[in-house]
């Protein structure tokens, strides 16, 4: 694992509910030494069954607030609906900062796990519809067929994880795709969980695919990118790149207090974010501010 030793750069990360909260928790562990300010678009949740152009304005929005009201140097967007659907929107939107998505990095280690060059994806309907991952696997070598899962976004949200129903929707909707997958003639040996709502799923995702075949989830590899450009730009930086202060740049002060490292905002139901955020996190969730972001 790398860690970022130089640099305390001030990180936004955005998702339409708390499911980003499973990539942030793998970028606490790469870059341990970094300021992370968090938003759940919870009052507009789910992005996943709506336009490309209404997905565009949330994500704008949401990004625009992290970079304006939170200083955040670096974007990553850790919904793979805004990924697939508005990053090129919020690239435009705050030009001065390095944005990165969770499919890419998603379709990256789809990539290194495969071995017949099958992988199956489940994502959110706006993700599925974008084909954002079958043509990310495309450009890899990588054949790739996608289903839409629009019941289990709200399951989790519920915080349903481990719920009996959830079980069986997953069974059917797992069923369903390998029934497809024989259709179409494919040997897939990989599952991407191509929305960051789905690790809180794990368990039963694993439990529902056939023995051998590898889960993949978007929220590691992301954060390895993330780490590896942050790392870079320092390195490549001729002066700082970011905020941080020389002397906490290169290590003589200690990190900034917990609540300054890490900031959540959302913009609805901030108790229900705090009480079954830390799930996702792994870690008690501290205070949630509530923003509006309009309508
Ligand atoms: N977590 C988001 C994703 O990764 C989906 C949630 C939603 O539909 O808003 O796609």
């Amino acid at each position: 694992m790398t860690q970022s030793t130089v640099a305390a750069p001030a990180i936004g990360v955005f998702d339409s509910g708390f499911g980003g909260l499973t990539v942030l928790r793998a970028l606490l562990a790469h870059l341990p030494r970094a300021r992370f300010a968090f938003l759940g678009d919870t009052a507009r949740l789910p992005y996943g069954s709506k336009s490309r152009r209404t997905i565009a304005r949330y994500a704008v929005e949401s990004a625009q607030f992290l970079v304006g009201e939170e200083g955040a140097e670096f974007l990553v967007i850790a919904c793979n609906t805004a990924s697939a659907l508005a990053l090129d929107a919020i690239q435009t939107a705050v030009p001065a900062i390095p944005v990165l998505g969770v499919i890419e990095p998603g379709a990256d280690a789809a990539q290194a796990a495969s071995q017949s060059g099958d992988v199956l994806v489940i994502a959110t309907d706006a993700t599925v519809q974008s084909h954002a991952y079958a043509a990310a696997c495309r450009a890899r070598g990588l054949r790739a067929l996608e289903k839409a899962c629009p019941l289990l976004v709200p399951l989790v949200e519920e915080g349903w994880t481990s719920h009996p129903v959830t079980e069986q929707v997953i069974r059917i909707y797992i069923d369903e795709l390998l029934a497809d997958a024989r259709g179409a003639s494919l040997n897939p040996d990989t599952l991407v969980l191509g929305c960051t709502h789905y690790p809180l799923l794990r368990t039963l995702i694993e439990a529902a695919v056939p023995p051998g075949m590898r889960v993949i989830d978007s929220a590691e590899a992301a954060a390895q990118a993330a780490s590896r450009l942050i790392d870079g730009r320092a390195a490549a930086a001729p002066q700082p790149i970011f905020a941080a202060s020389s002397a906490e740049r290169i290590g003589l002060l200690p990190n900034p207090a917990p609540e300054t490292c890490l900031r959540f905002f959302a913009t609805d139901s901030v108790d229900k974010f705090q009480r079954l955020g830390s799930a996702f996190l792994g870690r008690p969730v501290p205070r949630v501010h509530l923003v509006d972001l309009g309508g």
